[in-house]
């Protein structure tokens, strides 16, 4: 019968068939022990000399790391294994023997593993990242779907610069400048005034200079957009989506979290309501704490958001950030012309701003003069600023980056970890 490791289960102490890989081996003159992984998983195969024949035995020694196999064996329960089972190999067919494959058990360097990124994937830590990533984006699919939301895809070849024009990538189109997109959002507004309840999944892409553990120039983020939601809702919106996730990781990704060594304390403590904080308390907080160099009008950076992180247990909102600091967008606070209607998601544990969303300015005149004010071209944004034209409505949204948010629940230090084939700046191989 032929299956797959994650199905194994179903055939306990019965003769099976898996495709897989030669993950590692050990073995001694009597007994070879094989990791094998078929991409759903990892189990060990049992060759016993004395039961298989000193051929098939030989043939076990003889295989090298990654040569691809069919491998047929009697299926037994064995509660030591982190699958529950193993394999007590019958017959081995090698389908291609592989000869020096370059990632062996031992330590590697971090540059010699990017440049080796195809192969350093098979690996049970980065397979392990690679299904938690997955089941974020399943249960994200899940969350908005089974909240009337309606999957839009924005464009990737865009005209406009929603989060600053110092960022971009700039590229023909024909006779024109186009730009890599930065966000959906720009799009998705206009799809909420269609569709009500909206939400986008797509590569974003910023020509940031920045080498940190959470910068990348390619990442993947969630956009969700909601006509008739305002600054409250939002953010209540976006604590039931991340814990949602949480929840799920922790359901469905026990295997992979325990080969990651993550804490799993720390994620159930991930519970609605997140703690909220505005700009000029955490301004407060943090010349408290030790910074005596900022003041209200700066911006925060990985140590200031970290400490204020510290402070919880939970992701953290941060709101009413001054309106210089953030995008023409934004809805100014009614009672406080210098504060916007925003907030930022800081993470637990250093992981940093996970989310960026906000209250959108639906005033035409206002957006005008702050289009004017950030420099825009006008053209660009004729569309965009119709939106408020034809039954504008209060309107909120926001963006949460895939690679940060993984990189958070798996308990990855660094992003490259966390999206198959990273772009940072320097890296454009493989
Ligand atoms: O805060 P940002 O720039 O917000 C926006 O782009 C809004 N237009 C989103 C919206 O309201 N629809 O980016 C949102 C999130 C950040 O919180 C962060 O998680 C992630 O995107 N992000 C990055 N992730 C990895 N590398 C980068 N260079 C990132 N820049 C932003
Ligand atoms: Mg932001």
């Amino acid at each position: 019968m032929k299956t797959t490791i994650k199905t194994i289960g179903k055939f306990s102490n019965k003769e099976v068939t898996i495709g897989a890989w030669l993950a590692n081996k050990r073995s001694s003159g009597k007994i070879a022990f094989l990791q094998l992984r078929d991409g759903t998983g990892f189990i060990q195969g049992v060759v016993v000399k004395a039961e298989v024949g000193e051929e098939l035995f030989q043939k076990a020694k003889s295989l090298t790391q990654e040569s691809s196999l069919y491998v047929s064996g009697i299926v037994r329960e064995d509660e030591r294994a982190p699958s529950g089972f193993e394999l007590t190999v019958t017959s081995i067919d090698i389908i291609h023997q592989a000869e020096g494959y370059p990632i062996t058990p031992k330590e590697h360097g971090t540059e010699f593993l990017m440049d080796h990124r195809h192969l350093w994937l098979r690996s049970k830590r980065q397979h392990a990242v690679m299904k938690i990533r997955n089941e974020i984006i399943r249960a994200t699919y899940e969350f908005f779907n089974d909240n009337g939301f309606v999957k839009v895809d924005p464009p990737i070849l865009t005209g406009s610069a929603p989060e600053g024009t110092s960022e971009l990538f700039a590229t023909n189109y024909f006779d024109e400048e186009a730009y890599l997109s930065q966000s959906g959002q720009l799009y998705m507004e206009a799809a909420a005034m269609a569709l009500g309840r909206v939400f986008s999944f797509g590569p974003t892409f910023r020509a940031e200079k920045s080498k940190t553990r959470r910068h990348l120039i390619e990442f993947w983020m969630i956009e969700p957009e909601m006509a008739f939601v305002q600054f409250e809702e939002n953010l209540e919106i976006q604590e039931q989506f991340v814990s949602f996730i949480v929840k799920s990781v922790l359901a469905n990704c026990q295997l992979e979290l325990r080969v990651l060594g993550r804490d799993l304390d720390k994620l159930a403590k991930v519970q609605t309501p997140f703690p909220r904080i505005t700009y000029d308390e955490a301004i407060l907080f943090l010349t408290n704490n030790g910074f005596n160099d900022i003041k209200w009008g700066d911006d925060f950076g990985a140590p200031h958001e970290t400490a204020i992180a510290k402070h919880y247990d939970q992701p953290v909102f941060i709101t009413h950030y001054p309106t210089q600091l953030k995008p023409f967008y934004m809805q100014p606070d009614a009672n406080r012309e210098e504060v916007v209607l925003c907030a930022d998601l800081i993470a637990p544990e250093g992981y940093g701003e996970i989310i960026g969303g906000s209250e959108r300015i639906h005033h035409y005149e206002l957006l005008r003069k702050n289009i004017e004010k950030h420099q825009l071209s006008n053209e660009a944004y004729q569309w965009y600023l119709q939106l408020r034209q034809y039954g504008s409505v209060p309107h909120s949204g926001f963006g949460l980056g895939l690679e940060r948010t993984v990189a958070w629940i798996a308990g990855v230090e660094h992003v490259r970890e966390t999206i198959p084939f990273p772009r940072l700046l320097n890296r454009l191989y493989p």
